[in-house]
């Protein structure tokens, strides 16, 4: 894969690849702190191959919560929109995430991927408070790419204005990094194959909320970042299309596939 190029002839930078594993896919979601070595190992293999074939060149990685995260989360109350002044349930939060992080960095290791650590806790807020409200700066995140990483975010708390630290969601996280990073794809692989209808089939393509609103419900298992209904909204927000698919999808979508639902 070659990078755009600009008019003048100097090198653009490509724009990057956002994928977002889900934490469902990568943890044990029901079972406090447990990873999903098989699933997490098989979307590794899946990454490395696909740079070291070149058919992604810039990959930014994004992780959820999953069995790390949100069982924190839910005992302190805290969500995107509810916050905490408690440092001792913002660290339950960060320390479980940083150490699903660190889980998923060292499977990209083993895998000679250049992956490196960026925690949104040290670097995003909500000035205005607000649910959706998010400042990401991206400096970090986009020179890490040009020196040839993979950044590997991940769910986390996130400063909040009047109401301490809230959860900022690997979807959240995904959203402003496409919008800001110019991403060329998107991918959200999760546990399921797809955006499913009121009859459990994967919708092939979604592009308007209303269209799929009465298929969309809530998450059965415990999430308090908002189900596939919060994730279809922000990703139809988005210039670049975005697939949401299952595990056996992210070869594909890797490849420049289509997978699951596309949304744009
Ligand atoms: C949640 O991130 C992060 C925390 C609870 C700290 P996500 O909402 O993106 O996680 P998953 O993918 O649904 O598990």
């Amino acid at each position: 894969m070659t990078a755009d190029r600009g008019a003048d002839g100097e090198d653009d930078p490509a724009p990057p690849v956002v994928l977002k594993l889900g934490g469902s896919l990568i943890t044990e979601k029901s079972r406090p702190e447990t990873l999903d070595e098989d699933a997490l190992d098989a979307a590794c293999d899946a990454i490395a191959a696909a740079l070291a074939e070149g058919t992604v060149d810039r990959l930014v990685v994004v992780h959820g919560g999953g069995s790390f995260g949100h069982h924190h989360a839910s005992e302190h109350g805290v969500s995107t929109s509810a916050g905490t002044h408690d440092p001792a349930a913002v660290m339950d939060v960060h320390t479980a995430m940083t150490a699903l992080n660190r889980a998923v960095l060292d499977r990209l290791h083993d895998r000679d991927v250049p992956a490196v650590p960026v925690h949104p806790l040290s670097l995003s807020a909500r000035p205005d408070g607000a649910e959706g409200d998010l400042d990401l700066p991206l400096s970090s995140t986009a020179t890490m790419l040009e020196e040839g990483f993979v950044p590997v975010l991940h769910g986390d708390g996130v400063a909040t204005a009047d109401a301490g630290v809230t959860v900022v969601s690997g979807d959240e996280l995904v959203v402003e990094l496409a919008a800001g990073l110019g991403a060329r794809r998107v991918g959200v692989c999760s546990t399921v194959s797809g955006v499913l209808d009121v009859d459990g089939d994967v919708i092939p393509a979604i592009d308007s909320f209303d269209a799929v609103a009465e298929a969309l419900g809530a998450s059965d298992a415990t999430d308090v970042s908002g189900g596939m209904a919060a994730k279809v909204r922000e990703l139809l927000a988005l210039d670049a299309p975005a697939y949401v698919f299952g595990a056996a999808g992210l070869e594909s979508f890797l490849r420049g596939e289509a997978a699951g639902t596309r949304i744009d």
